[in-house]
């Protein structure tokens, strides 16, 4: 099969938009749909494939979004169903699909569903939400701990019992374990991929299940009082990830099977196990979730050989026929030219669009976008607010020229703007032949006039230098040899039985020349992609 006719899934590249920080198109400080309309031509000259959206479903924003109060309609910020059907529309023409973001796990509270549910004990919803009794001494009913701080239960006064949320009280959990849940969410599913959505990312998809006794959650032997996040007391083994999650993942598959090929995009717990992620392929049948987000990238130390030892072992665990999938970074974590400087950011953007797997990017990523210092007193992430690790930094509006606030908005954006912004911002980029932009631009190209780089084998090599990272990708006679200098040292690598090649993209933009790979010179945080010449 050649990667055009993959599903696009697997030939594709995903790219993230924080709807609330992408592009404003009505001045009042918050990104919109007609703002991502507008920049459609942007993404298409660019060469991504498909843009998943943060959530952009009525809300009242406790959490940003994901504390959704209506599944089917579009939060008037953002604007309206008529606008969505248009970017559907304006994407399509453009050869770009639109995948949404879908929350399951939690509505928010003012969601009619929990409205309904909190009203009575016996009012019909009250079995959708999971509901307990106090302790005898009026406590909650287990040790469950939220992740935006306190306890992950919450009294409810009216009714006399605690609520389950994982999240903030706002983000009430809904109960799997009632079949009319499950059907309530399909409907949603069917709801939006019969709208001419091509996929959609499942929120912390691993998490819809608990322990049906809503039994205690051991305690975390890594737990370090007054070092560790104190949200990290326990191990989460019961409240969340109950193997039951598995077969209500089969069912959503299911759902979505109704719609033809169209992938759930799981965000699973971050985990470096290259099995953990694996699991949620349901190997053999392929019936779990096509693309189980893999985070490693956002989380191992920046070194070649546990970078190397990880991709190597995840590459095999991938069942065969499954996706292997990578990502640099998203709206909860550090962007990645903050995490590793700006000169091992453009060797991250090679590793993330020459490996074996569907490549996810976010952002303002392919400008070398860092992270914004922002003070406490700012902060609008309730993450921030509560346990003062804010998320804000990496969500901060979009860097498009040097006009006032980034050309974002006319009005006040509803984060700071980067300071640096007149320098680092897409317009210049786009006039900078050794830029990030160019860069990233020029290897999406690479990638997809490439089979071998879409869906060629993986093989890493041995290079000697522990700072570098070097790897094969082949399909059908044309090879390709990466060659990554993650360390500050110049390196002279002796590849052999490679013979020559010729350089296609390298971080500095500089080189092109013909190299012989048995003394292959890398300069410091230099990577370089290489046609090797046996190819055909
Ligand atoms: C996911 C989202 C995150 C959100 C959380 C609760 O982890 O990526 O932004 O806060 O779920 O919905």
């Amino acid at each position: 099969m050649n990667s055009t006719q993959l599903p696009w899934w697997k030939s594709g590249i995903i790219y993230q938009v924080y709807p609330r920080s992408f592009m404003d198109s009505n001045g009042d400080g918050i990104g919109d749909l007609q703002g991502i309309i507008s920049k459609l031509d942007y993404l298409a000259w660019l060469g991504i494939d498909a843009i998943w959206i943060s959530p952009i479903y009525p809300s009242p924003m406790a959490d940003f979004g994901y504390d959704v109060s209506d599944y089917v309609d579009i939060n008037s910020i953002f604007g309206s169903l008529e606008d969505f059907d248009a970017l559907i529309a304006e994407a399509s023409i453009r050869q770009i699909k639109v995948v949404l973001d879908l929350v399951p796990n939690h509505t928010s509270d003012q969601h009619p569903w929990f409205i309904e549910s909190r009203s009575s004990r016996d009012n019909p919803k009250r079995d959708w939400y999971i509901w307990a009794d106090a302790k005898a001494d009026g406590s909650p009913p287990n040790n469950w701990l939220a992740y935006f701080g306190g306890p992950a239960w919450t009294w409810d006064e009216k009714t006399g019992q605690y609520y389950l949320h994982n999240f903030l009280p706002q983000q009430p959990d809904l109960n799997y374990r009632n079949p009319l849940v499950v059907e309530a969410m399909k409907g949603v599913i069917r709801f939006w991929l019969g709208r001419g959505v091509a996929g959609l990312r499942v929120d912390v998809i691993d998490r819809m299940m608990k322990h049906p006794d809503l039994a205690d959650n051991p305690p975390n032997p890594h737990f370090e009082e007054g070092v560790s996040n104190p949200q990290s007391r326990f191990l989460r083994v019961n409240s969340e990830q109950h193997p039951d999650v598995h077969d209500l993942i089969r069912e959503f598959r299911r759902t979505f099977n109704e719609f033809g090929d169209r992938p759930i995009i799981g965000e699973i717990d971050y985990s470096t196990d290259p099995q953990f992620i694996a699991s949620y392929y349901y190997d053999g049948s392929l019936d779990g979730m096509q693309i189980p987000f893999n985070f490693a990238l956002t989380m191992l130390p920046w070194d070649a050989k546990t970078l190397q030892s990880f991709i190597d072992a995840y590459d095999k665990a991938v069942p065969q026929g499954g996706q292997p999938n990578y990502v640099l970074a998203n709206h909860d974590r550090s962007r990645i030219a903050s995490r590793l400087g700006m000169a091992q950011a453009r060797v991250a953007a090679i590793l993330l669009l020459t490996l074996r797997g569907t490549p996810t990017l976010y952002y303002g990523d392919e400008i070398g976008m860092m992270d914004v210092e922002i003070e406490p007193e700012q902060y609008r992430d309730p993450q921030g607010i509560n346990l003062g690790i804010s998320r804000d930094p990496q969500r901060t509006p979009m860097q498009w020229d040097a006009t006032p606030n980034a050309g974002f908005s006319t009005g006040y954006p509803w984060l700071p703007v980067a300071p640096d912004y007149a320098a680092n911002n897409v317009e210049a980029e786009q006039n900078q032949p050794d830029s990030m932009l160019a860069l990233y631009r020029r290897l999406i190209a690479v990638r997809r006039a490439n089979p071998a780089l879409v869906s060629g084998s993986y093989r890493s090599l041995d290079s000697e230098a522990d700072d570098c990272f070097v790897y094969l990708r082949e399909a059908g006679g044309q090879r390709f040899c990466i060659a990554l200098n993650l360390g500050e040292r110049i390196r002279s690598l002796s590849l052999r039985g490679l013979g020559q090649g010729r350089i296609v993209v390298s971080t500095h933009m500089d080189r092109g020349d013909i190299v012989d790979l048995a003394s292959l010179h890398l300069r410091e945080n230099e990577g370089v992609v290489i046609q090797l010449s046996s190819s055909t």
